[in-house]
């Protein structure tokens, strides 16, 4: 009976195949392949009309031929074949018991979905592969484009419904990726919250399925939408096989890792389907966000570096040369809401004087916004606390040759607010049913038309209005009681992402209005961090979690998926409110020069020798920058892995070297370990130039690269929270 059932199903794709040419088969196959960078993708159409994962890993030659895969054989009678081949994209019927690519609900009630070979059309770096059901007419254009440079894939799929009827998408994917069967493959991935986002975690794969997702309405920072995976045995930070994903998507997502019953692993990426479904008439495509997948085989930093250089050369809004991070200063530490005209610029005339450039007003500026309880909705300046608006201080800051940048959180509302006593219906709600506030604030509903115009309309006055160069998007909680009630309820639940695509619509059109305008994303910290945001904004905000130590984890978390041309890092207070602890002024600022520098403190109790040390320190940065933020980065020692951490950044044009080294607490009168330094070039000599800590007495100022690589450096670091930096600049 099976092979029967498979038999008829074989008929139809094969009369789709005979239709199309086979670019990049052999004797009629359908073989496809994509090469980028050092890595090769192979996909073809096997026997029964799927589409099948050949190959993906490092890049083989030209002349490596392959043959058209066949499905594989079915686990008795319990494991169809479709649980048993590596599909590339996979409909949720015929037997499907792992995690599907399209789960679909017909009118008629029927809900098996079967997806084979059409047609296709394939580039030197993109491939369209066509598939239909094998009986209505539900199109799935997979997609997939190679970055040539990196070798990252970009997945999606766009779903066509031209059935003559709507139908409700119940789950839906951008696409699979598949790995070989291996039993030695690990799995890292991070996790977190508010204030402790990107802790790295590490475990084997298994039987069963890991399950990493976001159900909050936004990426969140409780998982974060990337994946590493690497196998056990000869690896590290430089060496063995490494594959990766992110998801370029900002709402509710899951990435799915899954063993399946031939211990082959699959990775399957998209939007959340928890509570969630899209309701997609007859005549409309849906097309779903981008699932990027990677590999490298130098190890997990080759993999995060490769990421690192596809961020800044191809995905950021002015990619491949988007401008570097200026040092800023940021009131929020320093004023909370007590924000008012004479303060702020007080403050800008002492951050001016450090070698700040840019200015930005944090909360506390609008409405009826004294503490958190208020004012959220209401964009219009606070007339006590700037009688003038805003252009006195904007003036102001200008004169001190900075530019000037404000917070805003155009997606929320306090009850306490003109915006919810005009349009309590605007949030996010059940109709009779409570309305669950966090930080005293709800959810605006932009997926609906007119909140999209409302929020799209006051960002746009605000910057034709006033000369801001910069805005810092806050969100400052997650979803609850998700519901729009002004659809059919059939179509309610489109809510996740229709919101989603109105948040990227925005940003898209303030960019295309405003194209000066650069934007954070933040969201509490670092709960809006992904590839699907990075199109749109210029940085993001890292965490609220300014203590330099914790910054350490946090920053070596967030440097596997993300690079540090967008990772803000504030110089603040000691000791910090976050763990009382106590660090030195030099300590804070060598933390955050790791990542695109800012400036927290409140200036207003700092000593002139703090100004003096401020100075000299943000002058040192921007003789850096370019290199921390665009350049190689090499993680030489984790903090998770002892008392000492340091990292690396090599130029893209490999002149310049940074180093940053850490002690947490010497024990037992032990020595700095020695620091080996990487990716310099074996023959040329380079200069070591000390910025702060010392070097080891003896240590030579000029040295091939082979001897900082391979005889290395000794640091003079002793003590508790000590840190060090020093340049090799290349002669
Ligand atoms: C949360 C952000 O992460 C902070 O930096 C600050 O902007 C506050 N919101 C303001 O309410």
């Amino acid at each position: 009976m099976k092979h029967v059932t498979w038999a008829i199903l074989f008929l139809t794709p094969v009369a789709f195949a005979l239709q199309s040419s086979g670019g990049g088969a052999k004797d009629g196959q359908r073989v496809f392949r994509l090469n980028g960078g050092d890595v090769s993708y192979v996909v073809g159409v096997n026997d029964e009309g799927e589409l099948q994962t050949v190959y993906w890993g490092k890049r083989l030659p030209e002349s490596q031929e392959f043959q058209a895969p066949k499905q594989r054989q079915g686990l008795a009678s319990f494991d169809m074949p479709v649980n048993t081949t590596p599909q590339e994209f996979t409909g949720w019927g015929g037997g499907l018991y792992l995690e599907p690519d399209l789960k679909i609900t017909f009118p008629d009630g029927n809900r098996d979905l079967v997806l084979k070979y059409a047609s296709h059309t394939a580039t030197a770096d993109q491939l369209d592969v066509v598939m239909k059901d094998i009986s209505r007419e539900v199109y799935v254009k997979v997609q997939y484009h190679m970055d040539s440079a990196t070798g990252l894939i970009r997945r999606s799929a766009e779903i066509s419904n031209r059935t003559g009827a709507p139908f409700t998408i119940e789950q839906v994917a951008s696409g699979t990726y598949n790995l070989p069967r291996g039993a030695d493959y690990q799995l890292h991935y991070v996790t977190g919250r508010w204030a402790a986002e990107w802790n790295l975690q590490q475990q084997p794969i298994h039987g069963g399925k890991t399950v990493l997702e976001s159900r909050r309405g936004t990426t969140g920072a409780q998982n974060n939408p990337w994946v590493m995976i690497d196998r056990t045995g000869d690896h590290d930070q430089d060496h063995g096989d490494v594959w990766f994903a992110a998801l370029g998507w900002s709402g509710s997502w899951q990435i799915a890792v899954e063993q399946d019953p031939t211990k082959g692993t699959r990775i399957t990426g998209g939007p959340n389907a928890f509570d969630s479904s899209y309701l997609l008439k007859s005549g409309e495509t849906f097309q779903t966000p981008y699932f990027y997948g990677g590999f490298s085989s130098n190890g997990t930093g080759g993999a995060s570096r490769l990421l690192h250089r596809f961020e800044v050369d191809s995905l950021l809004p002015h990619a491949p040369h988007p401008k570097l991070r200026p040092v800023l200063y940021n009131s929020w530490e320093a004023t909370a809401f007590k924000v008012d005209e004479a303060g702020q610029m007080a403050l800008a005339e002492k951050a001016a004087s450090i070698g700040i450039e840019r200015f930005v007003m944090d909360d506390g500026w609008f409405g009826q916004r004294n503490d958190d309880h208020a004012g959220l909705g209401d964009w219009n300046v606070n007339p006590k606390k700037f009688p003038h608006g805003l252009k006195p201080l904007i003036d102001k800051v200008h004169s001190l040759k900075m530019d000037f940048g404000l917070w805003v959180e155009p997606e929320m509302v306090n009850l306490d607010s003109d915006l919810y006593r005009k349009h309590p219906d605007w949030v996010l709600n059940f109709t009779g049913r409570p309305r669950t506030e966090g930080r005293n604030q709800l959810v605006l509903n932009l997926a609906r038309p007119d909140v999209h115009d409302y929020v799209l309309g006051f960002l746009d006055k605000l910057l034709n209005e006033n000369d801001i160069a910069f805005l810092k998007w806050d969100y400052n909680r997650n979803w609850s009681e998700p519901g729009w009630s002004a659809v059919p309820v059939e179509q309610q639940k489109n809510v996740y992402v229709d919101f989603i695509r109105n948040y990227y619509d925005i940003l898209q059109k303030l960019r295309q209005k405003h194209p000066a305008v650069e934007i954070e994303s933040c969201s509490g910290g670092g709960g809006r961090v992904d590839l699907g945001v990075m199109q749109f904004t210029d940085e993001v905000w890292t965490s609220d979690n300014t203590d330099a130590y914790d910054r350490l984890f946090l920053q070596e978390g967030f440097s596997y998926a993300y690079t540090p041309a967008v990772m803000m890092a504030w110089v603040t207070d000691s000791p910090t409110w976050v763990n009382q602890r106590s660090l030195s002024l030099e300590y804070r600022f060598l933390s955050s020069m790791q990542g695109s520098l800012g400036i927290g403190a409140n200036l207003n109790k700092w000593t002139p020798e703090d100004f003096a040390a401020a100075q000299k320190m943000i002058a040192a940065y921007k003789t850096v920058r370019q290199t921390v933020q665009q350049g190689d980065l090499y993680r030489l020692m984790s903090p998770r892995e002892g008392e000492q951490a340091a990292t690396e950044s090599v130029s893209r044009d490999g002149k310049q070297v940074a180093v940053f080294a850490y002690l947490h607490s010497s024990t037992q009168m032990y020595p700095y370990p020695r620091l080996y330094l990487r990716g310099l070039d074996e023959n040329a000599m380079y200069e070591l130039h000390p910025v702060a800590g010392k070097v080891n007495e003896g240590t030579p100022v000029k040295a091939t690269g082979a001897y900082w690589m391979h005889h290395g450096v000794d640091l003079a670091l002793r003590g508790d929270f000590q840190a060090a930096m020093f340049t090799l600049e290349r002669q």
